[in-house]
């Protein structure tokens, strides 16, 4: 990660603030990178708006033995937490340590000061957990809160806005109880970039082009063998060929993406129910957008050199590289742009019209929401939009790389068993592209749309024009397999250890990806001659002849699994009234009844909004009509099932 330990080479906190002059602290647990953007931007805020030297860091780049000793750096002021929850409640891998710390180690905190800003999401039955366990369990050993806990909702879709409010009343305290002296903002940059600087072709070529081509473009010996060695993680992504792909849906507008990678020849090995990490790369089309708009499309080719100005940041961009492999490589431009992007970019419209139609935007929560939200305007759109396309050529391009997030690994719930397929990763995507009611333009995502891409490239099919295409040659090899960089995320999903143990598994739509592990796994099971519990399977799609998932595999599934395996399907599409996998779960409470008393586990996979609630709560409704339960005492059971394990969720 980013890291201070990288550039100082330590992990003592206070030895840094002394060494660095820093004079507050800004910690990230972050999984996905949202956390860190928001500390990232958050920490320059802090800094320009009230001169505090601030220094921001993963959390797990420091050593926390001497937290409560931190106010003896001259002029300290405070440290700010940005906690993100992930999943069920879980802390962030990066946070795992800290946590630790805290229950296990540390005695007392009470000359701390700290403020703090938890990202949740409010679908999941757990919400912003670690935001509000590090409130408790620093205040409990003594430290004093500044402000009020915030708590961004990603469910809501009101994280950005969440975190405004927040920081925007943390200020107000900083200036009235903490006396802070408040000045106007102006861009500092914590990097240069530097055009054409004496660099020769031979050692830029090295970074061209693809996301750390530390792995891309191996120049030694010494690094091919790293290559195939690893560890392979977060920081290090696997290469790894797409050796096959296939269209699983029958439909001219909906498409879903079957893809298997190769992991022979590397020690990356996964677990059934693990999570794939797929690191994307940018459309063609949305680079050139955003070139454009900055107005460097004529020199997207030139080489530079990101210098970091700062002995405390470090940029992950490795240089030299070039503007477009910045912008195709590693930022996430695709997305919905933030109300707080464009109150940073005020500063640099092209003209006073632009200005202050921009801060106009910027400063009102209901007109950003009608004209740029809702119109689902990405970074490139919306400052086109305001510039009546004027390229915004003031804007400084450290500033676009400070500003703007960078481009995050999406995860996949893998659906191969590591049992069955040892060598081979196999993961279902839904290609995320629609084009919303009163919009001009598609909307797409920026994994499940190169997927599709790599899908018909492979399958040689060039009838079907997809809405955004990719540079699918270079280092990715054309020829050879296509190529992604991957990493496996462990999860906790998993199947009972003893395989006689029955399981109910629910998995509508690409929920059914992790089952599909499941049952390749007791598959592989019998052929060894284990005999396996009982299994059955809820899947729902919208009908069974349009995204009926795997549809052709099942039967084989059941010829080797016999009366073990039963498949209930729910097609919400195909009556007047809607089927869903919770309707047909009520149709079979007697039987999931007796599965739970012979301590079946119980799985849920898909939709964490709507469905995995309305699952749960039908699972409570048969507990309760099943064994003549109250509400809450069949609550509490369903709860208890979650505790032991034998209640599993994976949802998103
Ligand atoms: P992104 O680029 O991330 O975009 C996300 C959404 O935003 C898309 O719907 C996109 O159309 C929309 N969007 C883009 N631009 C805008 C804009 N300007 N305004 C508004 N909206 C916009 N998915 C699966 O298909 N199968 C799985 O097995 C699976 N397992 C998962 C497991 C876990 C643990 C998690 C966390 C997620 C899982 N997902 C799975 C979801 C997956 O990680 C991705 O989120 C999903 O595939 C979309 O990725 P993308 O890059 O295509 O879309
Ligand atoms: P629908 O889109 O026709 O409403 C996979 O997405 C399947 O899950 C679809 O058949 C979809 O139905 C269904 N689905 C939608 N909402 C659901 C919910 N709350 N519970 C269970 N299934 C749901």
């Amino acid at each position: 990660s980013a890291g201070v330990s990288a550039s100082t080479g330590s992990r003592n906190l206070v030895e840094v603030l002394k060494q660095t002059n820093k004079k507050a602290l800004v910690f990230y647990g972050s999984q996905t990178g949202t956390a860190e953007d928001y500390a990232t931007k958050y920490a320059k805020e802090l800094q320009s708006r009230f001169s505090i030297p601030t220094i921001c860091a993963d959390l797990s780049d420091y050593d926390f033995d001497n937290l409560n000793e931190v106010h003896e750096v001259p002029g300290f002021t405070f440290i700010t937490f940005l906690m993100a929850t992930y999943g069920e409640g879980e802390p962030t891998d990066d946070a795992g340590d800290f946590f630790s710390y805290l229950d296990d180690e540390c005695e007392n905190l009470e000359n701390l000061k700290f403020a703090c800003f938890g990202l949740g999401n409010s679908t999941y039955e757990i919400y912003n957990a670690m935001g509000k366990r590090t409130v408790a369990r620093l205040t409990e050993l003594g430290a004093t809160l500044i402000g009020e806990l915030g708590e961004g909702d990603d469910g809501q879709g009101t994280m950005d806005e969440d975190y405004l409010a927040w920081k925007d009343s943390l200020f107000e305290v900083l200036r009235e109880e903490l006396h802070l002296e408040e000045h106007d903002v102006s861009y500092e940059p914590g990097l240069a970039v530097i055009e054409n600087s004496a660099l020769s072709s031979e050692s830029a070529s090295v970074s061209l082009g693809e996301p750390d081509s530390k792995y891309v473009n191996p120049q030694s010996e010494e690094q091919l063998r790293a290559l195939t060695l690893g560890p392979f993680d977060h920081s290090h992504p696997y290469l790894a060929p797409v050796t096959s792909s296939k269209e699983l849906f029958n439909s001219e507008t909906r498409h879903c993406i079957h893809a298997e990678f190769d992991l022979s020849g590397t020690n990356l090995r996964y677990s059934t129910g693990d999570h794939l990490a797929i690191w994307p790369s940018n459309s063609l089309e949305n680079t050139a957008k955003f070139l454009s708009v900055l107005g460097i499309s004529e020199k997207k080719d030139t080489v530079i050199d990101i210098k970091s100005l700062d002995s405390t940041v470090h940029s992950v961009i490795p240089s030299p590289t070039t503007y477009a492999a910045v912008v195709g490589h590693y930022l996430e431009i695709s997305g919905p742009v933030s109300r707080q992007f464009l109150k940073m970019v005020v500063p640099f419209a092209p003209d006073a019209e632009s200005k202050s139609k921009a801060s106009a935007l910027a400063d009102s929560k209901e007109l950003f929401h009608n004209e740029v939200t809702e119109k689902y305007l990405n970074i490139a759109d919306a400052l086109s939009y305001i510039s009546n396309g004027k390229p915004w050529s003031s804007i400084p391009f450290s500033f676009v790389i400070e500003s703007i997030a960078h481009l995050q690994p999406r995860y996949y719930s893998i659906s191969s068993s590591s049992l069955s397929e040892k060598q081979t990763v196999h993961v279902t995507a839904v290609v995320e592209w629609e084009r919303p009611n009163g919009s001009d333009h598609d909307v797409t995502g920026v994994a499940t749309n190169l997927l599709w891409n790599i899908q018909l490239e492979q399958s040689g099919i060039s009838k079907v024009k997809p809405p955004v295409t990719y540079d699918l040659e270079g280092p990715r090899g054309k020829f050879a397999p296509l190529k992604l960089p991957i990493h496996i995320r462990r999860s906790t999903f998993k199947l009972p250890t003893n395989p006689a143990t029955p399981v109910i598994m629910v998995g509508p739509g690409t929920g059914v990806a992790p089952f599909r592990g499941f049952l390749r796994e007791r598959v592989k099971q019998v052929e060894n001659g284990v005999s396996v519990g009982k299994t059955i399977l809820f899947y729902g799609s919208r009908s069974s002849k349009e995204d009926f998932l795997y549809k052709d595999e099942f039967p084989q599934y059941s010829k080797k699994l016999g009366d073990k395996f039963e498949l209930i399907t729910a097609f919400s599409r195909e009556t007047s009234k809607k089927v869903y996998v919770q309707h047909k779960m009520a149709e079979k409470a007697a039987e999931i009844d007796q599965l739970l008393k012979q301590n079946a586990f119980f799985y849920v996979c898909g939709d964490a909004s709507k469905m995995a609630r309305d699952v749960q709560s039908t699972l409570v409704e048969i507990l309760k009509s099943q064994r003549k339960l109250s509400e809450s005492v069949a609550s509490e059971m369903v709860r208890n099932f979650k505790v032991s394990n034998r209640y599993q969720e994976d949802v998103w």
